[in-house]
């Protein structure tokens, strides 16, 4: 299977060209290669390629900064996103692209199932969801994967910020009403593999939900951090109004799996494991 990949050095995207050998080639452009602020562009790259699939892992990800930058967000997170549906749909190439728990409000406690109701209640996440919508509306077959609270070894994350603090602090604030599951972005990786084989055998496409199990809180997540690599950080509850940002986040970010699980055979991963695997890779290396 050849995957051409849009997005080179973030997270997800590395985590694919790791996953790159024999049985899967994968062609991952850089911003040099393919700026997704130049929405024709990306579509050309996808009119000359002889991939099978494409998967889209380059997005505006700076929420907070979105708030400023708003038509910049749009442009990466939906104009782009629409264009390369629309050359993919074009080719009859399936197109995989990655969105998030911020297409909803947060209100309930209940997870979230894909056909539930979206509402964002910030600029990342109303261009995340604009993409959503160019991405179906390009009428091809696509599979969009919604995850969340992403974490390894590379790139900008929670994980590595609170190693960073542990450095300096030995005791920190963090939110704890926010509940979500962070997830692997290898494990993200992996899947998207999985669904890629499984619409190139003739499965259908949709919206889906793939996050880390069990729920938590950023609260425990930093515990578990600092347990997992014996630090002496002591945390403590606040509440997300106790951590002023320029952008809100929403309170219930659970995601409930369940149709990913029924339609193409994929668990939530365990994102204890993830940590485990992300800490030694850190380890072992001056990531
Ligand atoms: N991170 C999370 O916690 C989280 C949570 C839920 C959903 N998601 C979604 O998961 C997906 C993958 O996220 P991630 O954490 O792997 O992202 P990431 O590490 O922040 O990486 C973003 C990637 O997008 C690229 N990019 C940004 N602007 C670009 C442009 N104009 N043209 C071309 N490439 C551009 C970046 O390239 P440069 O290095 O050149 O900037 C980088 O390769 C995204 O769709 C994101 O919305 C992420």
């Amino acid at each position: 299977m050849k995957v051409l990949v849009f997005g080179k050095t973030g997270q997800v995207a590395r985590e694919l060209q790791a996953l790159s050998g024999a049985e899967v080639q994968i062609e991952a452009l850089s911003r040099a290669e393919a700026d997704l602020q130049n929405p024709s562009q990306c579509a050309e790259r996808i009119q000359a390629t002889d991939a099978d699939v494409v998967i889209n892992a380059a997005a505006y990800t700076a929420v907070d900064q979105a708030e400023t930058e708003p038509y910049v967000a749009e442009t990466i997170n939906a104009t782009s996103p629409g264009a390369m549906a629309k050359a993919a749909a074009a080719r009859n190439l399936p197109f995989l692209h990655i969105s998030t728990d911020y297409v909803f409000d947060g209100s309930g406690d209940a997870p979230h199932v894909s056909s539930d109701l979206t509402d964002p209640i910030n600029v990342y996440g109303r261009s995340k969801l604009a993409g959503e919508e160019a991405v179906r509306a390009a009428g091809g077959k696509h599979v969009i994967l919604r995850t969340s609270w992403v974490f390894s070894a590379h790139g900008a994350n929670f994980v590595k910020s609170m190693l960073r603090l542990s450095e300096s602090r030995d005791a920190l604030s963090i939110v704890a009403d926010q509940h979500g599951g962070p997830t692997p972005a290898g494990d993200i990786a992996a899947t998207l593999l999985t669904i890629a084989r499984g619409l190139l055998a003739g499965k259908p496409g949709g919206t889906y939900h793939y996050a880390g199990t069990p729920t938590t809180t950023w609260a425990d997540f930093a515990r578990a951090i600092f347990q997992s690599t014996n630090r002496m950080v002591s945390v403590t509850n606040i509440p997300s109004s106790g951590f002023p940002s320029p952008a809100k986040r929403p309170l219930n970010s659970r995601l409930d799996c369940a149709t990913l699980l029924s339609d193409f055979g994929i668990t939530p991963p365990d994102w204890q494991a993830g940590l485990t695997r992300v800490i030694t890779q850190l380890e072992r290396s001056d990531i």
